[in-house]
């Protein structure tokens, strides 16, 4: 099913799907990284919850009419994609105040944004993903502005419908990243993986923190809070 290894990321491989030139097969790691790759991990089974979980999304997104690189998933720890050339610009959507935005402007954790807020950071390791505004994005990542206005509209439409998933499953989502990317038609669609990696999902009754922060912050067991999540979703998907 793959063919070469194009690229490793902190928390996939990407190969070259062997039958389909426009295709590729994402492998997720167990790798676990915060802080830009400062903190560590490697946790055995969280790429197969990883994948599982975003494949679940992807499939929930797709049913809403949202174009997005996924195809199917194809075992435990990999799916199909279609090929797309990354947008370097990781899109965060909040709708309650967690994480860096705490930290940057002083909000307290759990101030509600209506509307939602959107941030933009550059995706570049070397600089640590700094925030940027519109102007940035426009001048760095090859996009017209017309696009831009497009993506942050697919955004909060994809923070629409996660809100919905995730309270099926008593979950609240606080915040997540997406990132989009162009596919060979020059159209641009969602990319990427939506996952406890790249959300904050909050216990609907306890509150627990239900993600990657369990792992940033030290809370606890981070393959049996993704255990959970996806134990919650084969219930209701
Ligand atoms: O770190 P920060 O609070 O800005 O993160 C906002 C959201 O984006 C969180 O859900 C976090 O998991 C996600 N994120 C990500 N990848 C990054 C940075 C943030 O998935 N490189």
């Amino acid at each position: 099913m793959k063919g070469e290894l194009l690229y490793e990321g902190k928390a996939k491989q990407v190969f070259q799907a062997e039958d389909k030139l426009d295709q590729l097969v994402l492998s997720y790691k167990n790798d676990a990284t915060a802080f830009n790759g400062e903190k560590k991990a490697v946790f055995s089974g969280k790429g197969k919850y990883n994948n599982l979980i975003s494949a679940k999304v992807f499939a929930y997104l797709r049913d809403k009419g949202v174009a997005s690189h996924f195809v199917r998933s194809l075992n435990d720890t990999e799916q199909l994609v279609v090929k797309t050339d990354i947008i370097p610009v990781e899109v965060v959507v909040r709708n309650l105040a967690a994480g860096s935005i705490t930290r940057r402007l002083g909000i307290e954790e759990k101030t509600v944004f209506t509307p939602p807020l959107v941030e933009l950071f550059y995706k570049k390791d070397e600089l640590g993903d700094p925030l940027i505004n519109d102007e940035h994005a426009l001048l760095l990542a090859d996009v017209q502005p017309e696009e831009l206005e497009s993506i942050k509209v697919m955004a909060l439409e994809v923070n629409q419908h996660l809100q919905t998933f995730f309270e099926s499953i008593n979950l609240t989502l606080a915040d997540f990243k997406l990132e989009f990317g162009r596919n060979t038609d020059g159209d641009i669609i969602l990319s990427d993986e939506v996952s406890p990696d790249t959300c904050r999902l909050w216990d609907k009754d306890s509150g627990a923190k239900m993600d990657k922060d369990v792992f940033r912050e030290d809370l606890g067991d981070l393959l049996q809070v993704y255990d959970a999540i996806l134990q919650r979703l084969e219930a209701v998907v």
